[in-house]
């Protein structure tokens, strides 16, 4: 791993543009061809500035990673949402810029994510992938998840599978 100078802090209202423009970047270059194309680009639309300014002011708890000043990935997390899988918290996204992605940041921000989560007495987590992203499940493995549950997202009128990896308390 590269030993790069960056700083994990919680979200501000100022960034909701930031953290929009990665999150554009993210999904377009990790779902192109996953999610049919009319969902995925309706899907990010919804997600511009003003949708991130109202989940930072409604407390939702996003972490975004920055590098040489400029934010290049973020991560939501909270409770987890599905009470039948056994794990207390979840990391709900997790993305980087395209251009920062392989450098080590996604590990040092899911780290971040547990450890805010363990900070808040969640001390298991889970987090979903779609099964076709194989670059996601092999980083997910890597972090020490196990495959724990399946389910299907629709996208209009497709399906796609979703993976769950759980995450023990450490
Ligand atoms: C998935 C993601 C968060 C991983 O972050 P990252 O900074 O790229 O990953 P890291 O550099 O920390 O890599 C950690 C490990 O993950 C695995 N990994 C990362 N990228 C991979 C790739 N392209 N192919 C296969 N394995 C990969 C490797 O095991 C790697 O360990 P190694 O470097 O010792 O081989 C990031 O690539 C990303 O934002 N991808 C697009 C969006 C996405 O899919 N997010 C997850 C949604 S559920």
């Amino acid at each position: 791993m590269v030993k790069l100078l960056h700083s994990i802090r919680p979200a501000r209202a100022g960034d909701a543009r930031a953290i929009a423009a990665v999150h554009d970047a993210a999904w377009r270059e990790a779902y192109s061809g996953i999610i049919p194309g009319k969902a995925l680009e309706s899907m990010i639309n919804r997600r511009g500035p003003a949708w991130w300014t109202s989940a930072v002011r409604g407390g939702s708890r996003i972490l975004v990673l920055e590098f040489d000043g400029k934010l290049v990935g973020y991560a939501s997390l909270g409770r987890n949402r599905v009470s039948a899988i056994p794990y207390a918290g979840e990391i709900f996204e997790l993305y980087l810029a395209p251009e920062f992605q392989g450098l080590g940041f996604g590990t040092r921000l899911f780290a971040a994510g547990r450890a805010d989560l363990a900070s808040k007495g969640y001390f298991s987590t889970i987090v979903w992938a779609l099964a076709d992203n194989e670059r996601a499940l092999r980083f997910y493995e890597k972090m020490g998840g196990v495959e724990v549950w399946r389910a299907t997202e629709r996208f209009d009128n497709d399906t796609r599978a979703r993976v769950a990896f759980g995450f023990a308390a450490n």
